[in-house]
């Protein structure tokens, strides 16, 4: 990744700048993630389960940001978890949903039709239900059936919200029998990424990795590759990039991506400025490894330019968190540089209103 010290003048990201953009000071949620995952914690005791048995396994329904948890979740727990868990993105349940699955009902609003008529369906199957919502008709719902409510703070962007929705993700698979205590880890991640929040934030300095990488970015489109554990933070990656910075982005895995996409690259300059972005992670088999080395190499004069991004951390937790703290912080930088108010997400609000009929 390069930057010409030019650009590092013209474009600047330095606290002012960023705060001229960044209206409603998205950037403080952002760099709120270690205190959230503290606080998801203590919200999900304040709760106050007690363990139960699924031998089915678990479904996290939800949608957009609300989904995004449940599936870094899945992610982290790796081969630690003893029963299926799947992320469940549309209107239904999975065909095999029975009495014995726990359906974790994730909405930050409380009011998305999807993860709505999901909360119905698992009630209509028998499902064990527990729900995790700042409030609207989902916590109306689960507080009048006596199902479980997950508390998460008031006030934040859906997406902004990541912690909270793994935590709750993590913490139910482990009540349901389907993952391990991960407590301890996710507190110590939080210390560990209040030094990232150092290394990256609004008062890094303007060659930080994040300031350098948006720099490279915010006049391409990223193509955002992961791989097993970095798979759905390439997904968050694209998301935050479309909902913070209002671009579009796309994303792919590797290997499968070698089998395709990697030809679509041929005439990609000639169709419009592309970047290739590789999130790679210390436990990425070595065969994936040579794939993204090779890849990048094969299809690097047609973008824009190329990045391999390693995750940082010890545990599965610090290292995702510190691809989704890099991811959210590089995508709101994106949005300044843009001149683009990273919060309002309007047209998302108006499909929802129009469908709705309002
Ligand atoms: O980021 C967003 O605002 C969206 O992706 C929402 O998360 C999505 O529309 C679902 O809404 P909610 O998170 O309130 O369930």
């Amino acid at each position: 990744m390069a930057g010409s010290s030019s650009e590092t003048t013209e474009l600047r990201l330095d606290p002012v700048t960023i705060q001229a953009v960044d209206a409603s000071d998205l950037l403080a949620d952002i760099v709120g993630l270690p205190e959230h995952l503290r606080d998801a914690l203590w919200k999900v005791e304040s709760a106050n389960l007690q363990p139960w048995d699924s031998p089915g396994g678990m479904v996290v329904a939800g949608m957009g940001g609300s989904a995004v948890g449940g599936a870094l979740a899945r992610a982290m727990l790796g081969d630690h978890a003893s029963r299926p868990i799947l992320a469940s993105r549309t209107y239904g349940l999975p065909a095999w949903t029975t009495p014995d699955t726990t359906v974790l009902c994730s909405s930050y609003s409380g009011n998305t039709e999807e993860t709505l008529a999901c909360y119905e369906s698992a009630g209509a199957l028998g499902a064990r239900r527990v729900t995790v919502t700042s409030g609207g008709h989902l916590a109306e719902l689960a507080r009048a059936d006596g199902v479980p409510v997950i508390p998460v703070a008031g006030g934040f962007q859906p997406r902004a919200a990541v912690a909270y929705m793994t935590v709750a993700a993590l913490e139910v698979a482990r009540l349901c029998g389907a993952g391990p205590r991960m407590g301890a880890e996710i507190d110590v991640a939080a210390d560990y990424l209040e030094q990232l929040v150092v290394e990256w934030g609004a008062d890094s300095a303007e060659d930080s990795e994040a300031k350098m990488l948006a720099r490279a970015l915010h006049d391409s489109v990223p193509c955002i590759a992961g791989s097993g554990l970095t798979s759905p933070i390439a997904y968050r990656w694209k998301c935050q990039f479309n909902e913070n910075a209002k671009i579009p982005a796309f994303t792919h895995e590797l290997p499968e991506l070698d089998h395709n996409e990697l030809v679509g690259w041929q005439d990609a300059s000639a169709l419009g400025r592309f970047a290739a972005v590789f999130l790679d992670d210390s436990d990425t088999p070595p065969r994936v490894k040579e794939r993204i080395a090779l890849t990048s190499e094969l299809i690097g004069d047609q973008a824009t330019s190329t990045h391999v991004i390693e995750s940082r951390g010890r545990t599965t937790v610090e290292r995702v968190f510190s691809l989704v703290l890099l991811g959210d912080l590089l995508s709101l930088y994106v949005a300044v540089l843009r001149g683009t108010d990273p919060t309002p997400v309007d047209v998302i609000e108006t499909l929802k209103a129009r469908l709705a009929g309002t």
